[in-house]
């Protein structure tokens, strides 16, 4: 393939905008200059010449006058409902190709009750859920405590904690109402499943994408095709599993991270893998990902850990040694240059670019 110019597209923690009574995690999930530069370096050891553009409001000009020849899109976006939609479309109106999901897929993943209709529309397991867009809304009779509180439109563990499981009504107002106040979009409430955390990451693309709908059961292996799946990864959190009530939060995943157990290839036997693998499989399918996504799972250890899906990351972390994806790349003897070029070829593919 020949060297091409590829623009870095991110929003980085340092350039984010702040304003008065912003919650301490707001930009949690922004990415640091580390992990710009990690990109950076991996598509220039590829031979690839390379930008970064910061996917704020001057990224249109920029990409005009620049015009690179595909961009490697990790943009969260600061506001709005649909933000990690947002840098897409404008990819779109420029007609520059990039890498991973489009504007629908990451509009609806950010949503996560959206996406839990999606799911539940194809039968795939998910938790029962209520959505809150008032504190005093009454609770669905089919809703039984414990319950876990947590915003609809958020990422990274932001506005969890030891207090996102409640017990009784008045814990699940409490909850409601200061996410209510600090993340002021619709506060999802879920049954809580209690066991443990798996994600699975995939890298690639469906081989025939004109499909969306699940095969029956008897075609079903055929829904993996086209994608490598990393080694599933379970998140022990060692000594802080009392202190972060087993919970994969915030802190745990910004402030712990280096110091969690994260135990990859997950315990699990063949057979659950292969499951989790197919459940990921159709996330992917039905939400119309591309390139990579990872899908978050916890495994019911009162039903014989029955995984139900919680969310599906489009976007899924990049951090070198840190994220979960680049974890388990680093299991399946992926280094993260290695994975970061992954990527970009499947992107290239989709658009025949290789
Ligand atoms: N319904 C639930 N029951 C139990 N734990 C949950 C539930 N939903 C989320 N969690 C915990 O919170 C963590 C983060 O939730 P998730 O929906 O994946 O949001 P995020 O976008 O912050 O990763 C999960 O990894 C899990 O530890
Ligand atoms: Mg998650």
């Amino acid at each position: 393939m020949s060297a091409l110019h590829v623009a870095v597209l991110a929003n980085l923690k340092k350039n984010a905008p702040t304003f008065p009574g912003m919650p301490a995690d707001y930009w949690a999930d922004l990415d640091s200059e580390h992990t710009v530069e990690a990109i950076t370096d991996a598509l220039q050891q590829a031979g690839h010449r390379v930008t970064f553009l910061e996917g704020d409001v001057t990224l249109y000009d920029r990409l005009r006058e620049i015009r690179p020849d595909i961009c490697f899109n990790i943009c969260e976006g600061h506001f709005g409902d649909s933000r990690e939609a947002q840098v897409p479309a404008i990819l779109e109106m420029l007609r520059i190709p990039y890498t991973s999901s489009k504007v629908l897929t990451l509009a609806l993943a950010l949503d996560k009750p959206m996406t839990k209709r999606v799911i539940s529309y194809h039968d795939l397991p998910t938790p029962p859920f209520q959505v809150f867009e008032r504190p005093d809304e009454p609770l669905d009779s089919s809703l039984a405590f414990p319950l876990f509180v947590k915003p609809s439109r958020q990422g990274t563990g932001m506005g969890i904690s030891a207090l996102s499981i409640v017990h009784d009504e008045p814990q699940l107002r409490t909850q409601v109402t200061q996410l209510l106040e600090a993340y002021e979009e619709p506060i999802l409430v879920e049954r809580f499943i209690d066991g443990r955390d798996v994600t699975v990451g995939m890298v690639g693309n469906l081989v025939s994408p004109v499909a969306r709908r699940l095969p029956e059961d008897d075609e079903a292996p055929r829904i993996v095709r086209g994608l490598r799946f990393l080694p599933p990864l379970e998140i022990g959190l060692g000594d802080y599993a009392y202190e972060e009530a087993g919970l994969y939060t915030h802190r745990a995943k910004v402030d712990l991270a280096d110091k969690l157990n994260y135990i990859c290839p997950a315990r699990l036997d063949p057979d659950q893998v292969e499951t989790l693998n197919w459940l990921a499989a159709a996330v992917f399918r039905i939400t119309d990902c591309l390139d990579v996504a990872r899908v978050d799972f916890r495994l019911d250890k009162d039903d014989g850990d029955k995984p139900y899906i919680l969310e599906v990351n489009p976007l899924p972390g990049l951090s070198p040694g840190i994220s979960d994806l680049v974890i388990e790349a680093e299991a399946a003897g992926i280094n993260h240059a290695a994975l970061i070029n992954l990527i970009l070829d499947q992107a290239l593919e989709r658009y025949n670019m290789t």
